[in-house]
């Protein structure tokens, strides 16, 4: 915490007795920045003392020292305002920033503890979708936000490798696959059976109970199939990987859905024995009307297992193997319910942990104008989005900048950005909606937006030309877009800790691009040879450019934490 909220929070402790994080969490930022730099709300208190608000904030007024950090205390009607020293906030931020650079906004209030974050999770034999694409995104940056905090963090993925479907997958396969187009373009050919065998099934009920009789042989170890599942395994896997390291993505555990298929017995026993299965038509179920929820299901007529049977197993196996503080599941909202049932369950087997589990859930991904046409059949190749990203990122750096070194690179950290930012711009359970032109607007709310302040930032630095040094003359700063700016830096240590409390990357996404915006005007507006950042004044040129500074590493670090790079030049 800044050592002026302290201040005031210590102040406002001493003098109401109340504790101290509820001072300070419910300290607020007045709407006009002219009325002060915090603001307390005195109807806290009126409650306790049947007191006018308006009466409690005159009286606590003078009980708030101004020494060493704030200059003033004023009362508007139930608020006490705050209004800080300007000097000693830029001063201040500029040796923290400074003094911790890429460390600044690190906490350790996660020492010791374990979050562990179930995402991606795309299924096998069909190529990612844009839906995976929003909760690999999603889990990448989450986990770099609890990492920030101090937390441990475990990412898996629980991949789609086991179901009923693998046993049509094995029945079209032997059927009607191409052995070239096996060769050539392994996922395309794997989604056709996929599709052909769910049509053909509909109208040859046959093909069903067959596939069902294969699955089974699966779940009981049939060499041969288990050998055809693990080659649909590996070919997908080949491929996901190659979408994860065009995001540079990275997973703790990579454990699919089969691999808990040696522990899965044992949950089914626990359940039983526990009395909460229920045989209901040849099906073995968890009853759930008492919660006003459908039945989970456990197991099917034939005995195979289902995927509530394997996220259950799963989410034993990872309190044992982690003893988690926290399970974040980062699916769509579409699998609400699914969450639901399975949080339910485990709190009826008696685990207290159960608590600890959370679905992140997220809104839909759609594909607007000309990104449409990205779409085969069905479905959007993933690796065409990214490729055409970067290709059309090339497109406007070959337009804006062509004597860009490495303009490849850049490119593909601009179009890969551009897609990332654009599921962390808007709350998560918000729809998104792909759109190639507003994606890729360098002046829009956009992950290239930011990107560009990034490279001018940059540049600026790179004008200067001299070594930095903290040591300036902060006073000089007197403009109000200084002020707002230095502000606004300290705060990023606090959107950390929201960040992480609402699972919510777009705390840090639309922070930058308020921070950024701020800048911007600053940067378009004060262009005389003395008020410009480089200024012809050494000594005003000396403090803007180390604020530029602080402001250039906090960027770069929030890009980052939700997984864009922060190139110096595009
Ligand atoms: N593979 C699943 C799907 O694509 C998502 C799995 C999410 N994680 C989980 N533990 N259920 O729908």
């Amino acid at each position: 915490m800044n050592p002026f909220k302290k201040h005031i929070c210590d102040c406002l402790e001493k003098a109401t007795g109340l504790p101290f994080q509820e001072i300070c969490d419910s300290l607020e930022m007045p709407p006009d920045e002219s009325w002060g730099d915090y603001g307390w709300p005195c109807h806290n208190l009126s409650r306790s003392l049947k007191k006018n608000p308006n009466l409690i904030a005159t009286e606590l007024k003078s009980s708030i020292s101004t020494e060493p950090s704030i200059c003033s205390v004023s009362v508007k009607g139930p608020y006490l305002n705050f209004k800080l020293d300007k000097k000693e906030v830029i001063k201040y931020i500029c040796h923290e920033i400074f003094s911790k650079g890429s460390d600044f906004a690190k906490d350790n209030i996660g020492q010791g503890k374990t979050v562990v974050i179930d995402y991606s999770s795309p299924n096998i034999a069909k190529p990612m979708g844009i839906g995976h694409l929003r909760s690999t995104v999603l889990g990448a940056s989450l986990k770099n936000i609890f990492k920030h905090l101090g937390y441990r963090v475990v990412g898996i993925n629980h991949l789609g490798d086991w179901g009923t479907q693998f046993g049509k997958l094995v029945v079209a396969y032997k059927r009607w696959a191409d052995p070239q187009k096996m060769e050539k373009e392994p996922i395309e050919e794997l989604y056709r059976l996929y599709v052909k065998i769910h049509k053909e099934s509909e109208e040859d009920k046959s093909l069903e109970e067959e596939s069902r009789c294969i699955f089974k042989k699966l779940e009981d170890g049939d060499p041969e199939i288990v050998t055809l599942w693990k080659k649909f395994v590996d070919l997908s896997w080949k491929d996901f990987q190659r979408i994860y390291d065009l995001l540079g993505i990275k997973f703790e555990l990579v454990a699919g859905e089969s691999f808990y298929n040696k522990m899965m017995s044992d949950t089914i026993s626990l359940l039983e024995r526990k009395n909460l299965a229920k045989l209901s038509q040849g099906a073995l179920i968890i009853p759930l009307s008492d919660y006003e929820m459908e039945p989970l299901l456990l197991k099917k007529r034939d005995g195979s297992s289902l995927y509530g049977t394997r996220d259950l197993t799963a989410a034993i196996y990872r309190y044992n193997t982690y003893k988690f503080d926290k399970l974040l599941y980062v699916v769509g909202v579409a699998q609400s319910l699914h969450f639901k049932q399975l949080f339910k369950t485990l709190e009826l087997m008696g685990y207290d942990w159960a608590s600890r589990c959370h679905h992140v859930s997220f809104g839909w991904v759609t594909l607007a104008g000309e990104m449409m046409s990205t779409r085969k059949g069905n479905v959007v190749f993933l690796e065409d989005v990214l490729k055409q990203a970067s290709a059309k990122a090339l497109n406007i750096i070959e337009k804006n900048n062509p004597d860009l070194e490495n303009k490849q690179q850049v490119a593909s950290q601009v179009g890969i950005g551009a897609i990332v930012f654009t599921n962390l711009s808007v709350k998560r359970q918000t729809d998104v909606s792909f759109d190639w032109d507003r994606m890729l607007d360098f002046n829009g709310q956009t992950g290239p937006y930011l990107q560009y302040a990034h490279a001018r930032l940059s540049s600026v630095m790179r004008k200067y030309g001299e070594d930095l040094d903290v040591k300036a003359d902060y006073e000089l700063l007197k403009l109000p877009e200084e002020y707002r700016l230095a502000k606004k830096l300290m705060e990023f240590p606090d959107k950390i800790v929201i960040a992480a409390k609402t699972y919510e990357p777009y705390i840090i996404s639309s922070y930058l691009l308020d921070t950024v915006s701020l800048f911007s005007t600053y940067f378009q507006r004060y262009k005389s040879p003395r008020d410009k950042i480089l200024s012809d004044d050494p000594r005003l040129k000396k403090a803007r450019v180390n604020l530029s500074h602080c402001l250039k590493t906090v960027l770069k670090s929030g890009l980052n934490i939700l997984g864009l790079e922060a190139p110096e030049k595009m």
